[in-house]
């Protein structure tokens, strides 16, 4: 395998040169210009003789100075010209006591974030629940940090975080770190939060939150937060979070992070959830008032193993993050509900996204190989289901070739034991599979590597899935698209009966990837099974490309209206799409995009405008 280290997303100095050991944030969070200024100070240390400057990236950042921090010597520094997919790098002369191998310094950057900062989000009091106040929240992955601070900012560089964050007096903050403290500020409108990150974390997991927030405990070491609108039915619906924790424990060892809070953000949240240290951040879609979408909770909760304690080096590598993640939250869901079924049920539907992510890009589009090349390319833009479904498949493939789960299952504790605190690559993680399992010699040869890493396309091969579970699903799907229009009345609401909600979604995942019904099938599906009354954002949204994909015009309204409500790129994307490539639709998509843009996330918003064919610069 063509092992590739560097990342391709970075502009910043390599890591065998210069590494950031620690760094340190002073914020000064303004709403009326939605900036933050304040500085930072990095701790670097140099590997290398001769490296002489310090490159960082950036991206819509002001500098207005650079210091050596021990000595306030200014330092020479030049931000070079953008570029559209991976920012501005910033160049700082190191001061002469750090020339040297195994010199060290502290570099502090005084700097303004730009009101149209990627990583974050300004909302308005008229955009929230509360209608009150603001509310502000960062998303840093893949590559957004470098609007929020000036760093090495890429997964192969780990450091802890100090940081102190001034925000209006009664506002909360809250960063992917442990609360250390509050202070009271100089100016009395004013109050300051102290948190500490002292575990080692790449800076896409830096993460900060502010708004009129409330807690409820949910158990001994996690609370939900969120605007008080939001919070008693958030303290229900992720009442299972101290025993998916324990059952990753279990699984992989101790969680290494103190406190595992949840955040429930406004409908703009671009993810279903973020692993942010300490504090996943997550949709309110996940709200479905049944807990039946808390699977993502457990996938987030996975990451802090997989992806936060072992890291993929660089986002060509992220089937190591999200692969190895959906993998282990299936593993949890299985046990939590006693059954090797269910974690056969769920790997079938992960099936379905990955078809419709293949479909999406093409079959034999490169983004859809594992091990995707990202040269100047925005990890944004390759981002798909393809590292979860392809890497999650590979896995349980792997461990139906071990034949034992348990054993798999000790080999992945021994993977995060060797790796943790650590950035690998995928030959890292395959030359340790080699070692541990050296009896298996034989068998992995029959794998081929090379085809599951760089062929485009579905999986190579396609483990037997258990289907008990979605049996129900099938012989459904089949009956609507058998039926012709007389037999239409035959079907009932109590055709659900006895269905998960789990087994309702893989119902109408598997229409989706049948010919379009017809605006009669539709029509009579709608009255018996009510879909358009849903409160399960997973269910709505495949009832809505349902609709559009069968040229059910009454639809278009509704599907407009949530595409502009959901900031989730995995509704908003394919919903926009698919109105704009029905002629009927797309004009109105267009104009309700237009209209909407201000109030979007400005990831969902430059996403959306790619795939309406929309000026981005705009
Ligand atoms: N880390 C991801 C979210 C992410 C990926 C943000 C890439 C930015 C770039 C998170 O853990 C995730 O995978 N979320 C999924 C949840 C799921 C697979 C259960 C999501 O957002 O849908
Ligand atoms: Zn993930």
């Amino acid at each position: 395998m063509a092992d590739r280290r560097v990342d391709p997303c970075t502009l910043s100095t390599p890591v065998d040169q210069i590494v950031t050991t620690k760094l340190n944030l002073d914020w000064d969070v303004d709403f009326e210009k939605k900036t933050l200024s304040g500085n930072v100070k990095l701790d670097v240390k140099i590997l290398k003789d001769g490296v002489g400057k310090l490159v960082l990236d950036t991206r819509d950042l002001s500098i207005s100075g650079v210091w050596n921090d021990a000595t306030n010597e200014k330092l020479t520094f030049a931000l070079q010209d953008p570029n559209q997919a991976v920012g501005s790098a910033l160049e700082i002369q190191l001061p002469s006591s750090a020339q040297q191998k195994e010199s060290s310094c502290c570099i502090r950057i005084e700097y303004q974030t730009s009101p149209s900062a990627s990583a974050l989000q300004w909302l308005n009091p008229a955009q929230t629940v509360g209608k009150k106040q603001p509310y502000l929240f960062s998303q840093c992955q893949a590559i957004h940090a470098r609007s929020l601070i000036p760093c090495q900012d890429t997964p192969s560089v780990k450091a802890p975080y100090d940081a102190k964050v001034t925000v209006p007096r009664d506002l909360v903050a809250l960063m992917s770190a442990v609360r250390s403290g509050e202070e009271a500020c100089s100016d009395s409108a004013k109050k300051t939060y102290c948190f500490e990150q002292k575990v080692p974390i790449p800076s896409y997991l830096v993460a900060i939150v502010v708004g009129a927030l409330e807690s409820r405990d949910i158990g001994p070491r996690s609370r939900v937060w969120s605007e008080a609108e939001y919070v008693e039915k958030g303290k229900e619906e992720f009442s299972e979070t101290e025993t998916m924790l324990q059952t990753a424990e279990a699984l992989l060892g101790p969680y290494v992070w103190g406190q595992y809070d949840l955040l429930i953000l406004p409908p703009s949240f671009p993810y279903g959830g973020m692993e942010n240290p300490c504090l996943t951040f997550v949709t309110p879609t996940l709200l479905a008032g049944d807990k039946s979408l808390a699977s993502v909770v457990a996938h987030e909760i996975s990451h802090s193993w997989t992806g936060n304690l072992v890291t993929n080096c660089s986002w060509e590598h992220m089937w190591l993050n999200e692969g190895f993640t959906v993998f282990v939250e299936r593993k949890i869901l299985g046990r939590m509900k006693g059954s090797e079924k269910e974690r056969h049920f769920q790997c079938i539907g992960g099936q379905k996204d990955l078809r419709q992510a293949v479909e999406t890009f093409g079959e034999s589009h490169p983004y859809t190989h594992l091990l995707p090349l990202l040269e100047k390319v925005d990890p944004d833009d390759a981002f798909s289901s393809i590292p979860y479904e392809k890497g999650s498949t590979f896995l349980f493939y792997l461990e139906t070739l071990v034949g034992n789960t348990d054993d798999f299952e000790a080999f992945l504790r021994a993977y995060i034991e060797k790796f943790k605190y650590q950035s690998i690559s995928t030959q890292d993680w395959k030359d340790f599979l080699f070692s541990y399992f050296q009896d298996k010699a034989s068998v992995f040869n029959e794998v081929e590597w090379d085809k599951w890493f760089h062929s485009p396309g579905m999986c190579p091969v396609l483990p037997k899935f258990d289907t008990t579970l979605s049996d129900a699903c099938t012989k459904l799907c089949d009956r609507w698209c058998a039926a012709d229009f007389m037999e239409l009345e035959e079907f009932g609401a109590s055709d659900l009966k006895g269905m998960s909600t789990g087994q309702v979604i893989e119902f109408l995942s598997q229409l989706l990837l049948k010919p379009a019904l017809s605006e009669l099938h539709i029509h009579s599906m709608g009255s018996c099974y009510k879909f358009d009354d849903t409160g399960n954002s997973e269910i709505k949204f495949r009832w809505l490309r349902l609709c559009i994909k069968a040229g059910y015009a009454k639809i278009i309204p509704k599907a407009i209206e949530y595409a502009c409500k959901t900031g989730r790129l995995k509704f908003a994307r394919p919903l926009f799409k698919d109105l704009y490539k029905w002629q009927k639709s797309r004009q109105k998509a267009v104009e309700a995009f237009l209209e909407n843009r201000e109030n979007m996330h400005p990831i969902t918003a430059t996403m959306v405008a790619k795939d309406l064919e929309v000026d981005t610069q705009q």
